[in-house]
Formats: structure tokens, sequence, C-alpha cells
């Protein structure tokens, strides 16, 4: 099956909304709930990600069918507090597969792809964050060479 992989497209960013927003409902904690207008809130938002040259984007396709795609950005990073020198950071926001395109290697070339232009850009790092449950993102991070560092912790109140 031929996988083509390309620079996301204004065009795209429909399917890219829908998505993701479909990943959005599953991940969501029981505190957080998708405010009334989630939708135009994302469009919004990817809109503004899309005309920033520091974002990246890629389009996976199998015979013109969308097939899944990846958002990143590239950023000098200042530490909070400010003590540690800035860096030239990757971070991947997100990555997606159609259901029934999983497990073909389609997350990982997509994951390649977008640490190529990282490097063309001579980050030092690429970060990323990932539900620590969902074995397919663990499985997919680390496969591609990531490990957890600090941990993002939580306990529910109610
Ligand atoms: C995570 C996700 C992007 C993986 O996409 P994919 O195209 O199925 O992944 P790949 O086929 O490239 O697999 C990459 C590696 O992870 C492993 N992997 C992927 N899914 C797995 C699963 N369900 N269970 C175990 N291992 C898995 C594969 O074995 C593969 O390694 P290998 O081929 O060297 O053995 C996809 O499951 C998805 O879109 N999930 C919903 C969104 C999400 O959770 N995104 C991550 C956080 S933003």
């Amino acid at each position: 099956m031929e996988i083509s992989i390309r620079e996301w497209d204004r065009k795209d960013l429909f399917k890219i909304q829908s998505k993701w927003l479909d990943y959005c409902r599953t991940a969501a904690r029981s505190d957080m709930r998708l405010k009334p207008d989630f939708e135009s809130a994302m469009a919004e938002w990817l809109m503004v990600r899309f005309r920033q040259s520091s974002s990246i984007g890629y389009v996976a396709e199998i015979l013109d069918a969308f097939a899944g795609f990846i958002i990143g950005r590239i950023n000098d990073w200042e530490s909070v507090p400010p003590v540690i020198e800035r860096r030239r950071i990757g971070i991947i926001d997100a990555v997606y597969v159609t259901e029934q395109f999983r497990r073909q290697g389609i997350g990982a070339q997509l994951i390649h792809r977008a640490i190529q232009r990282m490097e063309q850009a001579n980050v030092v790092a690429v970060e990323t964050i990932y539900e620590a449950w969902n074995d397919a993102s663990a499985a997919t991070w680390h496969r591609a060479g990531f490990a957890p560092w600090m941990v993002h912790a939580y306990r529910m109140l109610e």
C-alpha cells in the first residue's frame, strides 16, 4: 500500500480538526469538558498555528485518502523560572492515524518526517506528550526513540 506524506495545506485543517477533536473526546479526563464553542475555538487556533512560520504539519495519504497527520513547532525555549540557557527544541503536539490505517507504520513515518524537518532547523531535542496508559501511544513514541522524562501526575479531588 502506497503511503505518501506531504506538508499540510489549508484545505487539510477541517479534517485535522475533526480527527483531533475525536481524539480529545477520548483523552479528556472526567474533570475536563469541551467548551460549548469548542469547534470554532479549535478552527481559529488551528488557523493561527497554520500561519505561524514556527509550525510544522504533515499529512499522510493512502491512494489520496486522508490517513493521518502530525503537528508540531520549533521554538527557542526559555525555562520557567528563567535559569536554563535558551535552546532550540522541537515540540510535537499531536500525531494521529485514522483507525483503519493503524499498525502499518504511518505514525512512525509521520514522526520520522517531522524529526527530519526539526533536525534541519538545528533543534537540540524533540519533546511530546502522550497519555501514560495508552499502549499504542507509548509503544509508538518508545519505538521512535522517545523516553519519559518529567511525569505529569494528577489526583482527582471529587
Ligand atoms: C499512536 C498512533 C498515532 C500510532 O499510529 P500507527 O500508524 O498505528 O503506528 P505505527 O504503525 O507506525 O507503529 C509504530 C510502533 O508502535 C507500535 N504500536 C503501534 N500501535 C500499537 C499498539 N496498539 N499496541 C502495541 N504496539 C503498537 C508498533 O508495533 C510500531 O513498532 P514496530 O512496527 O517497530 O513494531 C495511533 O494509534 C493513533 O492515532 N492513536 C490515537 C491518537 C494518539 O493517541 N496519538 C498520540 C498522542 S498525541
